[in-house]
């Protein structure tokens, strides 16, 4: 049968280019005064407070032209994962493009999802920290028939469908969650992420 992936991006980008990413990340987490020993090289605790989602924050698409947007559940497709960050609707203003901010969006048929995960989707839009947490790379791919997210870094795979847990790869933890809901038709952060979003180095 033909596998079907779909990929937030247009295209995937070569190893180079990712390894180039990982060293922006860690330079990142560096300028941000994190140490790369014993704490995560990229992590929330890095950003300030007032930069996280907050529940009632909407979402806004990654690469929108023009004025953000806050998402609905008719913009996403099922099975087309979508890149999003945070929108703070009193000051109508992204609340920050700081990577732990970055959010990966997975429309799947409701039908599909236990009660557990219900409780956290809006309409069957699951929401996930969009950042590896083996090293940081983007999660945007969907892999339609091991129904998993695949970083393409190292290999790693996660569950959408079990809280993000991890079915392989060298991820040592789950993608953290971002419980959101609906408010009318658009989707709304209801609870901050299950788990920090972010890496830490490998030893
Ligand atoms: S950064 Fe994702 S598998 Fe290594």
């Amino acid at each position: 049968m033909e596998e079907r992936e779909t990929c937030a991006c247009t295209a995937q980008a070569p190893v180079d280019a990712n390894r180039r990413r990982i060293f922006r990340i860690a330079a990142l987490g560096l300028a941000a005064g994190v140490g790369l020993h014993g704490r995560s090289a990229l992590a929330i605790e890095a950003v300030p407070e007032e930069l996280r989602p907050v529940v009632g924050d909407r979402l806004v698409e990654e690469d929108a032209e023009g004025e953000p947007v806050p998402l609905k559940l008719a913009d996403l497709r099922v099975g087309k994962p979508l890149l999003a960050f945070p929108f703070d609707v009193a000051s109508k203003k992204v609340r920050s493009e700081t990577r732990m901010n970055k959010v990966v969006l997975l429309r799947l048929p409701e039908a599909e999802l236990d009660n557990e995960t219900r409780a956290v989707a809006a309409g069957g839009v699951l929401a996930f920290s969009g950042v590896c947490t083996h090293m940081g790379c983007d999660i945007k791919t969907w892999m339609v028939s091991e129904k998993v997210f695949a970083c393409f870094c190292h290999g790693s795979k996660f569950r959408p469908l079990d809280r993000g847990s991890v079915a392989g790869g060298p991820a040592p933890r789950p993608l953290p969650v971002l419980p959101i809901k609906l408010e009318g038709e658009q989707l709304v952060i209801a609870g901050p992420f299950t788990a920090p979003p972010g890496f830490t180095p490998q030893a």
